[in-house]
């Protein structure tokens, strides 16, 4: 069994959910407490072994590959002034030289299609994709719990998670089929997959939540361009199309999920990261109280 070594980070979308905040500003640089919700995700990705991060970019966000690369001014500056707490928080994230790729998505004609933008990068092994606008909160990892699942059946595994009730008919559901051993009964053979499923229709109540890791063949697929919902070219419309050809299993793992495409899930998010970080749960909690009071 190959190893997952490659990561795609699809970060080309528009994120019209959290405009204008996202107009000038990457989304996923948007902040998460003590960092960007796009350093959070990375590592997860580093924790669960990933070697090579391959963004899918758009215009205008230059400023992801500015973050993951020294800044040298701001660096000897914090260093001549003996801010190494600081100094070693701006750091924390640069990768190793070479373990970092920058493809230009150069429309956003939708998720598949920014997937299928690495295809060269990732050549023929199986591939983690991260959407990175999904904040998963877990331990061990979503990413590695996915891995884990990936090392006992292999194939491809779609991370879910239940819906909120009432609202499956708004998500890309799953349909289930098998139980494998192991995983606490949350690892199922997948038989279908159906975007925002008519209310009464849904064939689980269990969404696809934003970690996957593929088999190349979903780039055959994805090389058709066909256009699905919303004339956008769909990750699930690929995915469907290799079921056939390969085993796909439905992984529902073990954490929270903050939605930081929206505001709501921003916030959500950065108070949940500030009451849990040791350093400043007290006077975080203490500041959410005094808003709350007002
Ligand atoms: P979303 O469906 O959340 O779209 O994309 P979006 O544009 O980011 O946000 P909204 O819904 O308009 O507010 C899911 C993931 O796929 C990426 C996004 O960046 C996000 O991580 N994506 C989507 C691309 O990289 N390119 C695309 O053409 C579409």
């Amino acid at each position: 069994m190959k190893k997952v070594r490659k990561a795609v980070l699809p970060v080309a979308g528009l994120g019209t959910r959290i405009l204008p905040a996202a107009k000038t500003t990457p989304k996923n640089l948007l902040n998460v407490w003590d960092r960007p919700l796009l350093a959070h995700v990375v590592a997860e990705g580093r924790a669960a072994g990933i070697e090579h991060f391959v963004f899918i970019t758009g215009r205008g966000q230059g400023a992801i590959e500015d973050y993951f690369d020294h800044a040298y001014e701001l660096e000897a500056n914090l260093e001549a002034k003996g801010r190494t707490e600081i100094l070693a928080a701006v750091r924390a994230d640069l990768p190793s030289s070479g373990e970092m790729s920058f493809v230009r998505q150069m429309a956003p004609l939708g998720l598949g299609h920014a997937v299928w933008c690495a295809r060269d990068l990732i050549g023929d092994e199986p591939f983690a994709v991260m959407l990175p606008d999904m904040l998963m909160d877990a331990e061990p990892g979503a990413l590695s719990q996915a891995i884990a699942a990936y090392e006992a059946v292999g194939g491809n595994i779609v991370v879910v998670e239940p819906a909120p009730p009432g609202e499956a008919h708004k998500y890309g559901i799953v349909a289930l089929g098998e139980t494998s051993p192991g995983f606490d009964g949350r690892l199922k053979s997948m038989t279908g997959m159906v975007e925002k499923p008519a209310p009464g229709t849904e064939p689980s109540n269990l969404f696809i939540s934003g970690r996957y890791i593929l088999q190349p063949g979903v780039f055959d697929s994805l090389a058709s361009g066909k256009r699905g919902a919303g004339g956008e070219i769909q990750l699930t419309d690929a995915m469907l199309d290799r079921l056939g050809a390969d085993p796909f299993y439905a992984l529902e793992y073990d954490g929270v999920t903050y939605d930081c495409g929206d505001p709501l899930g921003l916030l959500r998010a950065n108070v949940a990261y500030a009451l849990r970080d040791p350093a400043a749960a007290d006077r975080a909690r203490a500041a959410v109280e005094t808003v709350l009071r007002a």
